[in-house]
């Protein structure tokens, strides 16, 4: 009863939303790694899948320019205005703060007027190419959430490429090529997003789309994040299990989302004509006024909090977590092989915890990846390994611990700590809900995620 008002006041809710909100989300929201619950036996804590909120992630970030000495200003120089090539009496001076344009001007706050822009130097010794690398370092892994979107202030570049590193800047892929002419620059056929699918999603492309010429009124490159999400949750990014089941069992897909490094290798200024203009070299440089990177740490769904301290992000590890990506288990809790968590079942995921070692074994025996075998671990030592106790080992959801060999469970759960659903085991969970556990998949529910990371100001 209380279920059914609570889902019709939620479609109004969901129709209202989906009319002011073209994206409702873009992740569901795992906002807390574990909760107190009540059972029969008292208070035990459940613990679920977790991670940070995406933000902006421009405010963590290194940047680096090669050559180093391509802003402009050092020695101060005239450049023409943007929009008006024949107005050549601008000038930038890196001495002289209104009239320098340091990289840092690529992140700071937009809005004013006129904006704030990093510029380089002037194409003046042309026909030496004009090209610079910008590198964004985070010395931490993130997960993309949104489009990557760059703003020229000056015509968007002839030809670029956006790359990116997984390893710290040691080695680096192609995310997307742009170029007014991709044949001709990149011998590539132009292509956009929406000409890929679900199967060629990773596929690296060149696009045309941004890089029209000089004059015109878009400043604007996108790196599609969202477009390619939408291959597996729908134009509107409403079914999230289908894309968090894609993120959960598809590595590669994973990573494709996933950087400590951006890097903008700028190649050709826009020219906006066939020819050069040799005789006005002034009038062709690159401009950026703004660089948005929208994100979260990866702390492999083991934490929602992640610090920035000493100029360094860390995940805060849960589920007795550690490492800067909590990507191992803590001292002392490997009783079974790490593992991320999981974003199934929806809404709460598996957090998929680290356990504490059963140190009474002296060669470990064979764990499987999951959970160790019980029998295995009585065979090995029939007397003295705890399964469970009611210190370290507590059985979950509810579960009792039976003379320390075995978790006692509630009968809509299974697994040596309690801690699988009996019907995931049979593989029927649609049909029943566990105890204690929210139904799970449920339409409804999915747009209740939806509508939670909508409602927090912090998702995007
Ligand atoms: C930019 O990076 C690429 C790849 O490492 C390198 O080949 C190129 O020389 C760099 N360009 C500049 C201007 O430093
Ligand atoms: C992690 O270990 C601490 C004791 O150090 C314990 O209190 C806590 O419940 C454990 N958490 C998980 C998720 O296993
Ligand atoms: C558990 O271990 C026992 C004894 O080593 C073995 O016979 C049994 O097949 C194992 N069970 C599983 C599920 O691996």
């Amino acid at each position: 009863m209380y279920l059914s008002r609570f889902l019709s006041i939620h479609a109004l809710w969901v129709t209202v939303s989906s009319v002011m909100q073209p994206y409702p989300l873009v992740w569901g929201h795992y906002d807390v790694c574990k909760t107190q619950i009540y059972t029969e036996e008292g208070k035990v804590w459940d613990y679920m899948a977790c991670q940070p909120e995406s933000t902006d992630m421009t405010k963590y970030l290194k940047v680096k320019l090669d050559p180093p000495d391509i802003t402009c200003g050092d020695p101060p120089e005239t450049f023409c205005a943007m929009g008006n090539p024949y107005m050549c009496n601008n000038e930038c001076d890196a001495s002289t703060p209104e009239l320098a344009h340091p990289p840092e001007l690529m992140f700071d706050f937009e809005g004013r007027h006129p904006s704030t822009f990093w510029q380089s130097a002037t194409w003046k010794e042309y026909p030496k190419p004009l090209q610079v690398n910008i590198t964004l370092s985070w010395s931490k892994t993130i997960e993309l959430t949104d489009n990557i979107v760059i703003t020229f202030e000056s015509g968007r570049p002839d030809q670029m490429i956006l790359e990116k590193s997984l390893d710290y800047g040691r080695t680096w892929q192609p995310y997307q090529y742009y170029a007014t002419d991709c044949l001709d620059a990149f011998h590539m056929d132009p292509k956009s997003v929406k000409d890929l699918s679900q199967h060629t999603v990773l596929e690296i492309i060149c696009t045309e789309e941004y890089s029209t010429g000089y004059m015109t009124n878009s400043k604007i490159i996108h790196f599609e994040i969202k477009d390619r999400f939408a291959f597996f949750a729908g134009p509107w990014l409403r079914n999230m299990a289908s894309l968090y089941g894609q993120l959960d069992t598809t590595k590669k897909l994973r990573d494709f989302f996933t950087v400590t490094d951006l890097r903008i290798r700028l190649l050709r200024p826009a020219v906006g004509e066939i020819f050069v203009d040799e005789l006005h070299l002034a009038r062709y440089f690159y401009a950026i006024s703004d660089i948005k990177v929208h994100g979260r740490c990866k702390c492999n769904l083991h934490a929602t909090v992640c610090v920035y301290d000493n100029s360094k992000l860390t995940c805060e590890c849960e589920h007795n977590t550690t490492g800067p990506d909590c990507g191992k288990c803590k001292k002392n809790y490997q009783g079974r092989p790490w593992s991320p968590g999981s974003y199934l079942p929806i809404p709460k995921g598996t957090a998929n915890t680290c356990i504490p070692s059963i140190s009474s074994i002296g060669t470990p025996p064979k764990f499987n990846r999951i959970w160790p075998n019980i029998s295995s671990l009585e065979v090995s030592n029939p007397k003295q390994a705890n399964v469970c106790d009611n210190e370290l080992l507590h059985c979950q959801n509810g579960g009792t611990c039976h003379n320390n060999v075995r978790c006692l469970c509630p009968a809509a759960y299974t697994g040596i700590l309690c801690e699988k659903l009996r019907c995931e085991e049979a593989g029927s969970c649609g049909s029943d809900s566990g105890q204690g556990a929210a139904p799970r998949g449920s339409p409804a529910l999915l747009l209740l995620t939806a509508l939670l990371g909508t409602a927090s100001p912090l998702v995007f």
